[in-house]
């Protein structure tokens, strides 16, 4: 059976990646750093038919992502897809110069190094999969190409660094197919309820990478299943 973990998978579009991984057959890991929360959408996920598991995940949290992998590999011989998922945006239309060290130190730590430190922690079990696979979940915000508009700067120089930490990874890891992904605006609580995408829509390139898309496409960013500039 293939296996996935998606952090922050307890609501948004994690969850519903979880919920279609869960349909397509994969024993899902509905990571989350609120266990109630996971606990509860891993039940309801799996109430639909499916192996869904909740795995307590705070990926700001060095220690809980090592205990993470620890509990994982309890449970499962390996991973084939990490969907680095989780993430927040603590600024709003902040200008560059007004944002605090603080904001930007807590936006990098879970949407960039975050993302870093569960691949790191579970690279071992992705290794021992024949075809691993690590999707970012990124932002069109962190787009160099076209530059940017002053929305939500922290958040969007987070994006910016994850991108830069899916080339990297896919760099070291040449077996590993490693990408990020643009869900576009999407109906959340992040995206708020005038996004012009349900989470259906958000999910799809997110779950095609994931199952379907060649194990060649590695290093890119992409939108509606197509590569888009970085
Ligand atoms: N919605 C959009 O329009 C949009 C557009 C572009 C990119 N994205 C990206 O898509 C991803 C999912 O966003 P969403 O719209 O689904 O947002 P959301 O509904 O706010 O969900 C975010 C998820 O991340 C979790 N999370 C935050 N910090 C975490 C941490 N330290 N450890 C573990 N989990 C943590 C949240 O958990 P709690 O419930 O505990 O807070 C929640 O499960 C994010 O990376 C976001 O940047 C979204």
């Amino acid at each position: 059976m293939k296996t996935v973990l998606i952090t922050g998978a307890n609501k948004g579009i994690g969850r519903e990646v979880a919920r279609q991984l869960t349909a397509k057959g994969f024993h899902v890991f509905v990571g989350a750093r609120n266990a109630k929360a996971g606990r509860k959408a891993a039940e309801e996920i799996a109430k639909q038919g499916g192996k869904a598991t909740f795995l307590e995940i705070d990926v700001a949290n060095n220690d809980s992502v090592t205990s993470a992998a620890g509990e994982f590999s309890e449970m499962a011989d390996h991973l084939d897809v990490l969907v680095n998922n989780a993430g927040i945006i603590v600024d709003g239309d902040d200008a560059i110069l007004e944002i605090s060290d603080d904001l930007l130190q807590k936006t990098l730590a879970t949407n960039t190094l975050g993302a870093l430190r569960v691949t790191r922690a579970f690279a071992p079990l992705l290794r021992k999969s024949k075809a691993p696979r690590v999707i970012n979940v990124s932002s069109g915000g962190g787009q160099l190409t076209g530059g940017a508009d002053g929305w939500a700067p922290a958040y969007c120089i987070s994006k910016t660094a994850l991108n830069g930490v899916t080339m990297q990874l896919a760099a070291a890891l040449p077996k590993f197919t490693v990408n990020s992904v643009c869900p576009g605006w999407v109906r959340t609580d992040m995206g708020g309820e005038n996004a012009s995408r349900s989470v259906e829509e958000g999910a799809d390139t997110i779950v095609w990478l994931a199952s379907e898309a060649p194990q060649d496409l590695t290093g890119k960013f992409l939108r509606d299943r197509k590569e888009i500039p970085w």
